[in-house]
């Protein structure tokens, strides 16, 4: 069984992902993390980001694995190195480009195969997976989600003003759902969870209850 979540960042899509697929004893894909990794790969390899036939060389040459924890490109596990504000920044060309894409959802279609698994993404429910058997569109306050964002950031002692955070939410927003191809929006069949006012467990037992109750 397939289930998505998908949803802007910020909504806690990844917490709520990687425990409802504990929970059930599915295997969790953070589809984010493979654009991430490709745009880590297109930096390291100092090609322009915008170049398609560049990015159609370099996803037709990398080789990238997602098992459990771990983010391999060419066997190197890459998770701690993707999460930085220059891999956020540049990832937005990789996102929406076409030839990327259209590799990006291939290897998913490969890993999801055969599996339960939980997958996180944008368009995870209308493009990657339009017959997953339980489909989330997971979204909460913008206010909320720079709050969140910020205490996380505040946490690891950095030092950035929630209005930065608000600003550039909104500006990926807007890439996310405003692009031409993989947009994220909901699926017409997904479950819409608005997770401003509940805590990560409320939302993932709500989530569990509604895979349950589908689960063959
Ligand atoms: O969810 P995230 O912040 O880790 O996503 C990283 C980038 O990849 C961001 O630019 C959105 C994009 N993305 C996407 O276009 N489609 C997905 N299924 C997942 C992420």
């Amino acid at each position: 069984m397939i289930v998505t979540i998908d949803g802007p960042a910020g909504a806690g899509k990844s917490s709520a992902a990687r425990l409802l697929a504990h929970r059930l004893g599915f295997d969790f894909l953070d589809t984010g993390a493979m654009y991430r990794a490709v745009t880590l790969a297109g930096l390291r390899a100092k090609i322009d980001l915008t170049d398609q036939a560049a990015l159609a060389n370099l996803v037709n040459r990398i080789r990238l694995e997602m098992p459990p924890g771990q983010v391999l490109l060419d066997g190197e596990d890459v998770a701690p190195f993707i999460r930085t504000p220059e891999v956020t920044a540049a990832s937005g060309p990789i996102a929406s480009s076409a030839v990327a894409r259209a590799r990006l959802v291939e290897w998913q279609r490969q890993i999801a195969k055969g599996r339960n698994i939980v997958c996180e993404g944008r368009e995870q429910g209308t493009v990657v997976f339009p017959d997953a058997g339980c489909k989330f569109f997971l979204f909460a306050d913008p206010t909320a989600r720079a709050r969140r964002r910020h205490a996380e950031l505040v946490a690891k002692g950095e030092k950035i003003a929630l209005e930065a955070i608000l600003r550039a939410q909104e500006e990926r927003d807007a890439r996310d759902a405003g692009r031409d191809i993989g947009p994220m929006i909901p699926a017409a069949d997904a479950i819409m969870l608005d997770s401003t006012r509940l805590t990560l467990d409320q939302v993932v037992e709500r989530m569990e209850q509604e895979v349950r109750a589908r689960w063959k």
